[in-house]
């Protein structure tokens, strides 16, 4: 095993005006996962966290409930804590953004800025409502598309027909908190400038992230990276910018900070130097968060952490979305499940066992299919894992005194096996392939299993005691490795089992460990079967009626992967950026596919770029339509451009051209995301295609 290691780890900070639901728990159990995994390793492995608490949403809504904000975000934070803490997600530190610690450090991170030439000025038309008295974020405006006419769309987008644009062109635009109708208004906002970074971040980004991550960020290098507003107008539940009167930090500048804020507490708190945590080159830092928010981490962030002189993560991991029953959550269908009503119905250990099951360290999607879920925590927990301990434990101590016998030949052969998949478990573990821990976990459960079976210690213990002993000595002995290989996914179920082995602790070295010729202590269930009226009561709880409650609160819009770029929903940047993730678009009808003119061309040139790190400047011979040149995304995937030269490919000829930095683009070339994989480079666009679909 390696040496000791210092880790920080940190989850994404929950927004304060919502309640923990079942998406965000892939989140907090999977960090949560690795953190106790690296403790059980004897790593030194610090997990933070906070409530992030400022920002339109948290104003409005203590405004409704007539008390102070932050009377609302010290209720949210306990109830946040307790959802937490009955899911077994051990923090060393829950905090919030709300704090001075945050303050001071906001502060030195916004003098940075300034100090670095990196903040500007721009003045820009907002909607103001008179009677709120505030700028509305464009969450909290609605009115009629202005290219479109769908009604009832909120100021950033239309989620009829897809646009985007500024709130004050909506056509009649209505406040949603008063429904009075709002005035435009000039306001001068502030800018984080991250064009002097460019380079910087581009060699970053992919240094930190994975290619499908990367590759999609890397898509805005191609031009000058855009300005970042990091303003709000007063009145806003925030920190004030100092110099500035009446301009408060945007949440996305202190929600990041957040985690240095809640590190320094922990520091303070246990004698430690946030230096010697933060700052310090030896200690490892990681970045959990959702797919959705890519860019704070991932652009944001490291600018802000570089101008002002801190260390930055060494990763940032990135999961993808939960969905249930095969599509996103949903209050009226019941699959909008927060924390509290599962546990009203549900063991913690079902979930965490699920999700690990599932979790596969990638950006997927993962899916909570409430049938399999059922029938795996009962075939395999239950019926196959726990089924060992409690058929051996219970039969040792009705018959056989409760005493542990030696191992014979055979039983140190399953031991051994058990042991030898420790390595393998532990780099599973370490690469977050927390599905794979699982898939071995059961294997050993199997031969665990089959061995106890081929023994028959049911027949034998009529007739023979001592090699029953020996049986189910080896039988509950694989079961003690098994639970401390699970100990980080299942934390209260392993702790169960090691009181069943009367030890005071297990680390990784336990697995060194037999435990022979000694007492087993007292049987206690470990996990029980789970009933599908448990899950059905579970979803008629967290069933919404129509008009109940707002189907488009923050969260179901989150689910969604849209208008989630802050509490406020706008990002915050002065033109709508490409959207983070690298998913589905919406379904298209017959109608838009025939609108693409697809022809087939000949490669005649194709060559590098200079000074850009993705395009290739492709010139087809399109035959009939003469020659056409195409800038294509896609130089990572084809590092050798001569090799396309003579290649058929198709391409999209009625493609509006397109200017840009590096010349006009005349249409747009399908290529597929590895080369030489079905049939060579003419394949249609996979849906993650490296850049296809900026060509
Ligand atoms: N407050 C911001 C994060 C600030 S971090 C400096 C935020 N909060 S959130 O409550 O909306 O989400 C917290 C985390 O939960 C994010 O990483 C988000 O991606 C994750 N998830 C929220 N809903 C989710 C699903 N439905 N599925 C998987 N993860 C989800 O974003
Ligand atoms: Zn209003």
């Amino acid at each position: 095993m390696d040496e000791k290691r210092k880790i920080v780890v940190t989850s994404a900070l929950p927004y304060a005006n919502g309640d923990i639901h079942l998406g965000h728990l892939v989140e907090y159990v999977q960090t949560d996962f690795w953190v106790r995994f690296q403790k059980l390793r004897g790593h030194e492995c610090i997990y933070v966290c906070a409530d992030d608490t400022h920002g339109t949403p948290v104003m409005i809504r203590a405004r409704k409930e007539g008390i102070a904000p932050e009377d609302l975000i010290a209720r949210m934070h306990a109830i946040h804590l307790k959802d937490f803490t009955d899911f077994q997600v051990a923090f060393d530190n829950y905090y919030t953004t709300n704090s001075p610690e945050n303050k001071a450090f906001s502060e030195q991170v916004f003098a940075a800025m300034e100090k670095s030439g990196g903040i500007t000025k721009k003045t820009s038309p907002q909607l103001y409502c008179e009677h709120c008295k505030m700028f509305l974020p464009d969450r909290f405006v609605k009115g009629t598309c202005p290219k479109c006419g769908a009604e009832g769309q909120y100021g950033d987008s239309c989620d009829h027909c897809g646009s985007t644009y500024g709130a004050e062109e909506l056509v009649s635009p209505k406040c949603t908190t008063c429904g009075g109708t709002p005035v435009v208004r000039d306001s001068e906002h502030l800018y984080f400038e991250l064009e002097p970074q460019h380079a910087y971040l581009e060699k970053w980004i992919p240094a930190h992230t994975t290619s499908d991550v990367s590759n999609k960020l890397l898509e805005w290098f191609a031009e000058p990276l855009r300005g970042w507003c990091i303003s709000r107008d007063a009145p806003y539940f925030g920190f004030e910018i100092p110099g500035h009167k009446d301009k408060f930090f945007y949440v996305w500048v202190d929600a990041p900070i957040g985690y240095l804020a809640s590190l320094k507490n922990w520091c303070e708190r246990n004698g430690q130097k946030f230096e010697d945590w933060w700052q310090n080159p030896s200690v490892e830092r990681y970045h959990f968060i959702g797919k959705d928010i890519i860019r704070f981490h991932c652009l944001f962030w490291p600018g802000m952490l570089h101008v002002a002189g801190f260390e930055q993560p060494n990763k940032i991991f990135v999961h993808g979305f939960l969905t249930v029953n095969g599509e996103k959550m949903s209050k009226s269908k019941g699959t909008f499940v927060n924390a509290r009503t599962y546990l009203d119905n549900l063991p913690p250990e079902a979930l965490r066992y699920y999700y690990a099951a599932k979790l596969g360290g990638t950006t997927d999607d993962m899916d909570l299919n409430l049938a399999d879920f059922v029938q795996r925590v009962n075939s395999d927990l239950v019926g196959k894992i726990t089924n060992i301990a409690s058929r051996g434990g219970q039969m040792l101590q009705k018959r056989l005194e409760g005493r542990l016998g030696r191992l014979d030949e055979e039983g140190r052969a399953l031991i051994q096996k058990c042991r030898d998949a420790s390595e393998t478990i532990a780099k599973f573990y370490e690469d977050r392939r927390f599905n794979q821990v699982i898939v071995e976990i059961c294997r050993l459960a199997d031969a665990a299993n089959e061995y106890f079976d081929r023994r028959e210690p049911w027949k034998t213990v009529k007739i023979d005691a001592e090699t029953t002993r020996t049986t189910l000595t080896a039988a509950l002995n694989a079961f003690r490795l098994i639970a401390i290989y699970l100990k980080p996914i299942l934390p209260a179920y392993a702790d169960k089992a090691m009181k069943l082995f009367g030890e005071a602790e297990w680390n990784w070295a336990s697995l060194n460990e037999t435990r022979e010729a000694c007492a087993l202590g007292q049987y206690e269930y470990l996990a029980s079967r789970i009933e599908t009226a448990q899950v059905d009561a579970m979803i008629a709880a967290a069933k919404v009626k129509p008009g109940e409650s707002g189907e488009v609160s923050h969260e179901s819009r989150a689910s969604k992967n849209k208008g989630k770029e802050g509490t406020d929903g706008d990002s915050g940047a002065p033109t709508p950026q490409p959207t983070d993730v690298p998913s589905l678009k919406a379904e298209i009808a017959f109608p838009d596919f025939e609108k693409l003119d697809l022809r087939v061309g000949v490669v005649e040139s194709c060559e590098i770029v200079p000074k850009s790190s993705k395009l290739l400047k492709v010139v087809l011979d399109a035959g009939g339509l003469g020659k056409r040149t195409i800038f294509s995304g896609i130089r990572g995937a084809y590092p050798d451009p001569a090799a396309l030269v003579g290649k058929e490919v198709v391409f999209v000829a009625n493609l509006a051209p397109r200017k840009m930095s590096v010349g006009v683009s005349e249409g747009m070339i399908l290529f597929a995301g590895t080369p030489g994989v079905g049939g060579g480079v003419v394949s249609p666009v996979s849906a993650a295609g490296a850049g296809a679909a900026v060509t």
